[in-house]
């Protein structure tokens, strides 16, 4: 995906949406950039601080997912049937495997 606008004259919302979408490639590829830094880092206090940038960027990452699910509703969809699940996820997608949460909530849905 560019991290630039493809087209022009988008509305506000597809604006924002590239925007948000642009910054999550960015978190994810620093996420993986520290990762591989604090993989590799003889130094025990650098391997430490690198952890721990890559782990704010998991929650600036986690931020515009969550801005998407609430901003688009297919990421919504697609996150609750996959997220937070524990059966194989080929399955799910094909319908084979119903998700089932793991600790959320009560598990009243089931009783109706
Ligand atoms: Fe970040």
């Amino acid at each position: 995906m560019s991290s630039g606008f493809i087209e022009t004259g988008l509305s506000s919302g597809a604006s924002s949406i590239h925007r948000a979408l642009a910054s999550l490639q960015e978190e994810l590829e620093a996420i993986d950039f520290y990762h591989q830094r604090a993989d590799v880092s003889n130094d025990e206090d650098l391997k430490a601080v690198m952890v721990h940038n890559r782990n704010d960027e998991m929650e600036h990452a986690t931020m515009l997912l969550e801005w998407l699910r609430r901003t688009m509703p297919e990421f919504d969809t697609q996150m609750r049937k996959f997220l937070f699940t524990s059966g194989s996820l080929t399955a799910i997608a094909a319908g084979d495997d119903p998700p089932a949460t793991e600790g959320k909530g009560l598990g009243l849905g089931s009783l109706t």
